[in-house]
């Protein structure tokens, strides 16, 4: 048996030291967050697209009475963007979050199910998808692929039919 290492990269900065595009793409995740629909968890978080196109699409969570038919900020943000501008890649994605019930000091990092949407896209159009993590406190954490986020990640690549 040979043991085998994955390593994973991702950048560590402040919000006031991102170049304008990021820092503005973040301000919309931000302002994004403020309109979720998050009366169950009480856990705000917004999702902001930037496309090749130079079109933001931006998305919030959705949550649902029956708990599981609720949505994620990135992937609402996400499909609507596929949805809308099917042909255009994607460029970046900034994700923020807020809660007056809860309490954290990590950036907000997406979802095992989130970074599957996100990869699908990042396969689809075969070029790596910026992703860039907001705290309140500005913190910011920066990965330049989903594949940091989400590595020996599923991919219909080596999958071949009978
Ligand atoms: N949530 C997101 O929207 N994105 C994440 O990255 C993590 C969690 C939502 C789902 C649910 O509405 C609430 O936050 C609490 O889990």
């Amino acid at each position: 048996m040979i043991e085998k290492k994955i390593t994973t990269t991702f950048y560590q900065t402040n919000k006031s030291s991102l170049i304008k595009e990021e820092n503005s793409l973040v301000d919309l995740a931000i302002n994004s967050l403020k309109s979720a629909y998050a009366p169950y968890s009480g856990f705000m978080v917004g999702a902001a697209v930037l496309l090749d196109n130079g079109e933001i699409i931006s998305g919030n969570n959705q949550e649902n009475v029956a708990y599981p038919s609720g949505l994620c900020a990135e992937r609402v943000a996400i499909y609507y963007a596929g949805a809308k501008f099917p042909n255009v890649k994607i460029k970046k994605i900034a994700i923020s979050a807020v809660s007056k019930k809860f309490d954290f000091t990590d950036v907000i990092s997406p979802c095992g199910s989130c970074r599957q949407a996100i990869a699908e896209y990042e396969v689809k159009q075969d070029k790596n998808i910026k992703i860039l993590l907001h705290h309140p406190n500005d913190d910011i954490i920066i990965v330049n692929s989903v594949a940091d986020l989400l590595p020996f990640m599923f991919k219909s690549k080596g999958l071949k039919n009978f």
